[in-house]
């Protein structure tokens, strides 16, 4: 690897979001991230979503609730998040003394994009009688505006927890939002955010690749739009479609959610096929471009020089930690 001042790879971070360095060709990544891992007392959490080589070389390997789950209970001095920023955040949010690195500090979030914190307390406040729920796909300043955080492996019973006659506002997620309306009887106001990954299946491809396998069962996460859930056998998280396809004696799946997940659900049933579900365009629209922002030799980087790290203001942490221990402790009541 180049010999480098970090004091001024650091300063390059504010501008790149992470650390532009030369990685040797050489270096074996895997070992060295494991050699990491023991010298530095860090923990790799990974998504999903992440590249092959990064849920590999993982941890703990989880949907958002589990991530969360995790972030709060380990006892590393160092959390590596392989995921995108508000995810991150929330680490940091439940475990400030840790030190939370994030391989790209851009790995946004189109969903979390769509709520800008100063917009959505203006909406709030036309609803002043409502609860807000909002959907952990959110950044800091959404969750201080809000009472109780829920994922998509607890949005349905986080809602329910609630005495039925009480108003609820959901944010940023209009089709989680719409689905959970759909599954509990309920009329959340809903916040108009969406994500461009789940948004971009084509309902007439999904139904003419289900012509061509016709044993196939269709899986959708549930921030895909209705007209595509309506196609769906089953509809669930990350860990859930996981869970499902395991257990399920189908031979084939077609997968509407980030390719991504395909990586486990092969691994953990050599045996079957797993489609990706097909973008409505010919592009490679059903990768996250965010989540793909992460690298295994930006992992690598920033697991050697503990840059670039989450920080975030106290007084927005404290706020931001309410509505998210909520949602942990009705989940924790829940068995989930
Ligand atoms: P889950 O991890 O809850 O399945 O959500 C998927 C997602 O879009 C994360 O960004
Ligand atoms: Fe955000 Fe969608 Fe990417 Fe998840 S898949 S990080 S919700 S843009």
């Amino acid at each position: 690897m180049a010999v480098i001042n970090i004091d001024e790879a650091k300063k390059n971070v504010e501008q790149v979001g992470f650390l532009d360095i030369d990685v040797d060709v050489e270096l074996d990544l895997f070992k060295e991230i494991e050699r990491l891992k023991k010298e530095k007392n860090a923990v790799v959490l990974a998504h999903y979503y992440q590249d092959a080589d990064i849920q590999d070389v993982a941890d703990y390997i989880g949907d958002s609730l589990g991530l969360a789950q995790q972030a709060e209970k380990t006892t590393a001095d160092i959390i590596v998040f392989a995921g995108v920023h508000f995810m991150a955040e929330t680490a940091k949010i439940l475990n400030p003394d840790k030190k939370v690195l994030l391989p790209d500090l851009k790995a946004g979030c189109s969903l979390s994009d769509s709520a800008p914190p100063h917009l959505f307390k203006k909406f709030k406040e036309q609803y002043p009688d409502h609860i807000v729920i909002s959907y952990i796909n959110c950044s800091a300043g959404i969750k201080a505006l809000s009472d109780i955080i829920c994922t998509s492996s607890n949005a349905r019973q986080i809602v329910e927890s609630l005495p039925k006659d009480q108003k609820i506002i959901f944010a940023p997620d209009k089709n989680l939002g719409a689905f959970i309306n759909k599954q509990s009887g309920r009329e959340m106001v809903l916040w108009d955010g969406a994500c461009m990954v789940h948004e971009i299946f084509s309902r007439e491809k999904i139904t003419r690749l289900k012509l061509r396998h016709p044993d196939a069962k269709v899986i959708a996460h549930p921030e895909c739009e209705d007209p595509v859930l309506k196609l769906a056998d089953y509809i669930g998280s990350t860990t859930q479609l996981l869970k499902f396809t395991k257990s399920d004696p189908s031979r084939a799946f077609i997968v509407a959610t980030e390719t991504g997940i395909l990586h486990q659900m092969q691994k953990d049933s050599p045996e079957k096929q797993f489609i990706p579900a097909p973008p409505d365009n010919s592009c490679a629209c059903n990768d996250c471009p965010h989540m793909k922002l992460n690298t295994l030799e930006k992992l690598y980087l920033c697991m050697e020089y503990e840059s670039p790290e989450l920080v975030m203001d106290e007084e927005l942490r404290k706020e931001a930690f309410k509505p998210i221990r909520r949602m942990l402790d009705i989940s924790a009541q829940l068995g989930l």
